[in-house]
């Protein structure tokens, strides 16, 4: 039986990984092994399930005995451990949710209801190393991947309102305490209608800069406010999440080599827990009919779902709120914009540590694991 082990599998987006596989009976056909940075030897049964007693996860010589590994550990993980099991000729599939080797010629990024063709081949041919892609990037391809695939797109703009989940989750705690923060000391101040807004907008100010505000993870305070920036600066001014974009977009549908399609925007920081949105300017390269647009769109998967361009709808289905915890990517705002036929205007929001980032590492596990029972 294949053996697959496990590897940061009690982090936020490892926990969320365990949950979907328990909720959809995937802990068959394999003999699962658990692995642990810190735990080596010890019991665990905190995910649901029996597991036997945790390995240590810098073991290279009982890593070698998987013939899958699944790690949501992180880049720095990746970069210490892979290298070394190749090295000893392991020939595993390893399947990694981190960023490290997403570019890299001999790694795949997996997003299998848009790349399903680019996985099948590259698993015949041999290809090993199937890494998760940026949360931004998978959750617009679901949305609208199938208008690159289908040739339809000269350029994309990708305006981003980014949750704090995608920072981690001490980020999302460190929200809340601001959250509260702002709460406590506002509190007597809200409550007393006799008080100008004003004066209580003020105050929140004051206290949003104030040296005490808990800002430790975050370059500046979220709560109450926007942070235009995530990630580094490159050389060409976007930072590495803008630039992601372009690139991951390319590599996913493997347009790199071809003509790669332009996308490019800015991306920010917003006080949404979980779910990532997207304002999306999409350059057709004819003017196609919305209705069918919306057709091809929702053809595409069966997640993602138009909502109706309503303030009702909109409210109640395409905020962070609405979609959080749940595997439906939202898109609506659908419109022509008035610059021209050819260009379409759209907004969407998806679940950042569902098909952002645990959903597409649960699923192509499952095909991996299909694929070598079968052969
Ligand atoms: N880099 C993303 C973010 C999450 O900061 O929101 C990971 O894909």
């Amino acid at each position: 039986m294949l053996k697959t082990g496990f590897v940061g599998w009690r982090g936020m987006v490892g926990s969320v990984l365990m949950n979907r596989m328990i909720e959809e009976n995937d802990f068959c056909g394999f003999e699962p092994l658990f692995f642990t940075t810190s735990q080596a030897g010890q019991k665990c049964s905190d995910i649901g399930i029996d597991i036997p007693v945790l390995q240590d996860a810098y073991d290279i010589s009982k890593l070698c005995q998987m013939d899958i590994i699944v790690t949501c550990q992180g880049s720095s993980y990746t970069e210490k451990v892979l290298p070394d099991l190749r090295k000893c000729g392991w020939n595993g599939f390893w399947i990694d949710a981190a960023s490290k080797m997403r570019m890299d010629k001999d790694s795949i990024i997996v997003l299998d209801p848009v790349n399903s063709e680019v996985i099948d081949n590259a698993i015949s041919s041999g290809i090993k190393n199937f890494i998760g892609g940026n949360c931004t990037v998978s959750l617009m391809l679901m949305a609208v991947g199938i208008l690159l695939k289908k040739g339809l797109v000269d350029w994309i703009t990708t305006m981003t309102y980014q949750s704090a989940s995608g920072a981690g989750a001490k980020n999302m705690r460190e929200l809340l305490s601001q959250m509260n923060c702002i709460g406590e000391k506002l509190k007597n101040l809200v409550d007393d209608p006799q008080v100008p807004i004003l004066a209580i907008d003020k105050k929140v100010t004051q206290t949003i800069l104030s040296s005490t505000f808990p800002v430790k993870n975050f370059p500046a305070p979220l709560a109450g406010s926007a942070i235009p920036f995530i990630d580094k600066l490159m050389d060409s001014g976007q930072t590495r999440e803008e630039w992601k974009g372009c690139a991951e977009t390319n590599k996913i549908l493997q347009t790199t080599t071809d003509k790669p399609v332009p996308i490019d925007g800015i991306c920010v920081r917003i006080g949404a827990m979980r779910c990532h949105s997207q304002a999306l300017t999409i350059k057709l390269n004819e003017n196609i009919d919305l209705d069918e647009i919306c057709q091809m769109i929702e053809e595409s998967n069966k997640w993602v779902k138009i909502i109706p361009n309503t303030p009702d709808d909109t409210a109640k289905y395409l905020t962070p709120a609405a979609v959080a915890g749940n595997l439906n990517i939202a898109l609506g705002r659908i419109r022509k914009l008035n610059i021209g036929p050819k260009y379409l205007s759209a907004f969407t929001v998806g679940d950042q540590l569902l098909w952002g980032a645990a959903e597409p590492i649960r699923r192509i596990f499952k095909i991996i694991v299909l694929k070598q029972t079968i052969s």
